[in-house]
């Protein structure tokens, strides 16, 4: 398997980020769901923080690593199987899981300090980005709240995308994000992953064309 993409498929750094950080990204949900609706006082309460607070810097970090990496690299075109308009929302799920997967992190670590306490990584304290400010932490806190349910949202929308490629399409959508072989029905080879950058004139003009009027 390559290291680096291509246009054909995931290489192996981004296939191990997309696993890791997706399933650090579930952990995260339910640890901030758990410690958020513990008792006043709880003794687990720190424990719980720390843990978020950690997976929130690793999330954050490798969020960006991602970006990086991907930027440098060909990212794989999407599947030929898509209409133009389910492409435009692929391509919007995968930008939003970025803006919140680098926000989310950075408004918690915000909100820790706008209540007045620092945010722990590991056991180490990381340095606060702003003042104790109580009513912006409530703010902050507004959007944590909605943007984790949203991430939620859409995670559940992004899993049955992929399922939907892997068990009513075929292509190989899901499977060029695992080290398994490509499948080789020669009609999925025929109709996923061409490289090209179909626009909707285009697919109408394929449409007419096939019910003979050009
Ligand atoms: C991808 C990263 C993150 C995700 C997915 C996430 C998710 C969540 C979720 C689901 C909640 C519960 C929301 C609710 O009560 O409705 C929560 C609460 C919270 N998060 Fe995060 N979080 C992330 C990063 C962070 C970071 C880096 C910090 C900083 C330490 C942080 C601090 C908090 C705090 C303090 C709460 C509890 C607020 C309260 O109930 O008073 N979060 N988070």
């Amino acid at each position: 398997m390559q290291v680096a993409n291509t246009r054909e498929g995931w290489g192996a750094v981004q296939q191990a980020l997309y696993w890791t950080i997706g399933l650090t990204v579930l952990g995260q949900l339910c640890v901030g769901l758990i410690f958020s609706n513990l008792p006043e006082n709880d003794p687990a309460a720190g424990t719980y923080f720390g843990i978020h607070g950690t997976l929130g810097v690793l999330i954050f970090t490798a969020m960006l690593f991602r970006l990086v990496w991907r930027q440098m690299h060909p990212v794989p075109a999407l599947p030929d199987t898509l209409s133009p308009s389910l492409k435009l929302v692929a391509r919007g799920t995968h930008w939003a899981f970025y803006v919140l997967l680098i926000g989310l992190p950075l408004g918690g670590w915000l909100m820790v300090n706008a209540r007045g306490y620092r945010v722990s990584f590991f056991g180490l304290e990381l340095p606060a980005l702003i003042a104790k400010n109580q009513p912006l932490a409530e703010i902050v806190f507004k959007f944590h709240a909605g943007g984790a349910f949203l991430l939620a949202g859409l995670i559940v929308l992004h899993v049955g995308a992929a399922l939907r490629h892997e068990f009513l399409l075929k292509d190989n959508t899901l499977r060029r994000m695992t080290p398994l072989p490509p499948r080789t029905d020669p009609l999925v080879q025929s109709t996923a992953f061409t490289g090209s950058r179909s626009t909707w004139s285009d697919n109408r003009r394929s449409d007419e064309k096939s019910r003979g009027r050009l």
